[in-house]
């Protein structure tokens, strides 16, 4: 479903350019465009991945390859879940296709922090070392250059992208690389401080409600400070399923969404981050991670590997140890074993066979079948979805790309509920962290297909990008910015319509 919104674009850049008296029809028409009659149910929408949904529903895991996977392609899905699984281990060592981890990282395998395919565990009050919320470093978006320049004069240009000393990414583990050269293990960098502050809330009915605002702070840091520059950026660990489909959208079909000036007036932009493709080179659409910082699924998974496992890949040949950290250094300059003579590296810590065959099984993942879609109570809820506006952002459905080269994820109709886009969500949701094109207070709208499950497949519910809403209700209401007409009108529902509201997310 192309969105209205983008043909209302080209009718409105032309009535502006004729005649401004319009303006105010203008603004009735789009603004009516928000409050959307729901479109008429269609059966495809109890199979939300197409032929990618996976067979009969499975309440444990998101992990089951979707139904259109057979033959070769099964066991190379399996055999790539057995190394997004297995912990990584040092190297040296005697198991070759499985060492390599660190220096420095976060954890041992894919799956410690993606649960079951999905997100958790989290990480506890007070100080912790933790596994699934990772503490990405950002150039901060307010900060004062005018400032910064009488203090240390430089200029914002000379500034680095990543901080000097802890680069990207807190990694709170080191790792000893056994060598008779190496005494020490670098130090892991960082620990968390986590606390939480409430804020009160009243629906227009009377009924309270709570949200926890949480704060972040580093303790225990083992390289000096951070660049005045740099801020923190908390991701808790995303649902992975259904990421192949998401690649295979066509991207003609995501920018036809693009309305970035906001010229229908709806309130609503959509900004698309543009993104380096390292395979390509090139500046394409981002579309994975929280500020849709890479553009292809390999490229996600490349960087989770360095980044959180420190496995070195063609993608990202080089390990994340700064300058300062030179323990690091010298664990990967005796770790790294094929140089030719022109200094360029042959292998990686990770194959490119292996590394295709992870992606393979990200890629094929398939998306659980929708539940009970077609009770009264939950199409009354479909309604409120598409009354309140919530399909502005969360656009319901595309068919992927005819020509996308994997067959299986190649035209098919799903129903991921994301425009893939940036909007800006407020001041309450904001990391005020660059990353791209993407500013401190936006964020990609993430697909809500599947997000139902979480409770049976990880035990706990954890929304938005930092894992802080502990239910669905909680993630609506802390919609803000762009979003916060639409939030403004959930809370102006009755206790029973936000309840069929929230059934009909369980159920998508
Ligand atoms: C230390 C925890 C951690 C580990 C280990 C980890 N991930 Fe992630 N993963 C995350 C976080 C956090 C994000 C969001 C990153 C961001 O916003 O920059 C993410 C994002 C993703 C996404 C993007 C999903 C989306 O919709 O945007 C995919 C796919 C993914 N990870 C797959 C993997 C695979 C495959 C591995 C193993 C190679 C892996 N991850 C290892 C924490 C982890
Ligand atoms: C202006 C665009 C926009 C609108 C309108 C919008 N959302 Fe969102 N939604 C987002 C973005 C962006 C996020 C991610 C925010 C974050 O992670 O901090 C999000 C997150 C969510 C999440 C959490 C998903 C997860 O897995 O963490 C849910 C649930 C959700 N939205 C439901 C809704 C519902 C229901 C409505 C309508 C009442 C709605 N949204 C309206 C953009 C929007």
């Amino acid at each position: 479903m192309i969105k209205i919104k983008s043909i209302f674009n080209q009718i409105i850049t032309t009535i502006k350019e004729s005649t401004k008296s319009l303006s105010l029809l203008i603004v009735v028409l789009a603004s009516g465009c928000s409050e959307n009659k729901a479109p008429a149910f269609q059966q495809s929408e109890l199979s939300p991945g197409g032929t990618m949904t996976v067979k009969r529903l499975q309440k444990q895991s998101y992990i089951h390859p979707g139904a259109a996977v057979t033959g070769m392609q099964k066991m190379n899905f399996w055999t790539g879940f057995s190394f997004f699984r297995d912990p990584w281990i040092a190297s040296p060592s005697s198991t070759k296709s499985r060492d390599g981890l660190g220096p420095l990282f976060n954890t041992r395998s894919c799956i410690s922090c993606h649960d079951a395919g999905s997100r958790g565990p989290m990480a506890e009050v007070g100080e912790s070392m933790p596994t699934s919320l990772v503490i990405k470093l950002g150039v901060r978006d307010k900060f004062d250059d005018s400032n910064h320049q009488t203090k240390k004069s430089k200029s914002i240009d000379k500034l680095t992208l990543v901080d000097p000393n802890y680069g990207d990414q807190i990694q709170p583990r080191g790792l000893l690389f056994r060598h008779p050269k190496l005494e020490h293990a670098p130090k892991g960098e960082a620990l968390l401080k986590l606390s939480y502050q409430t804020i009160d809330g009243r629906y227009a009915d009377g009924t309270l409600y709570q949200l926890s605002k949480p704060k972040y702070q580093l303790t225990k840091m083992a390289y000096g400070d951070l660049a005045d520059h740099i801020g923190l950026t908390p991701r808790f660990a995303p649902n992975i399923f259904g990421a192949g489909l998401l690649d295979a959208i066509h991207v003609d079909d995501l920018l036809a969404q693009e309305d970035i000036d906001d010229n229908n007036r709806d309130g609503i932009s959509a900004k698309y981050n543009r993104v380096l493709n390292i395979a390509t080179g090139t500046l394409d659409i981002g579309r994975f991670s929280f500020k849709a910082k890479h553009p292809t699924l390999a490229q996600q998974i490349a960087a989770a590997f360095r980044n959180d496992i420190g496995i070195t890949s063609r993608l990202f040949p080089t390990e994340s140890c700064t300058e300062q950290q030179i323990i690091c250094q010298q664990t990967a300059r005796l770790g790294e074993s094929s140089i030719d003579n022109n200094h360029h590296q042959t292998s990686f810590e990770i194959s490119d066979k292996l590394f295709s065959l992870v992606v393979s099984f990200n890629q094929l993942l398939g998306v659980p079948p929708a539940r009970n879609l077609t009770t009264e109570k939950v199409l009354k809820g479909r309604e409120h979805f598409y009354q309140l506006g919530c399909q502005q952002c969360h656009t319901p459905s595309y068919r992927t790309d005819k020509n996308y080269p994997v067959e299986v994820l190649a035209d098919q109709l799903i129903w991921p509920y994301s425009d893939l886009a940036l909007h800006d969500m407020g001041e309450m949701l904001a990391d005020n962290v660059k990353e791209d094109d993407a500013n401190g207070q936006e964020w990609r709208t993430p697909p809500l297909w599947g997000i139902g499950l979480q409770k049976s497949t990880t035990k706990q519910q954890r929304f938005l990008h930092d894992g802080r809403a502990n239910s669905i209700s909680e993630a609506i209401l802390w919609h803000g910015g762009e979003a916060e007409q639409v939030q403004k009108k959930f809370t102006q529902l009755t206790s029973n319509q936000r309840q069929e509201l929230i059934k009909f997310l369980q159920a998508i």
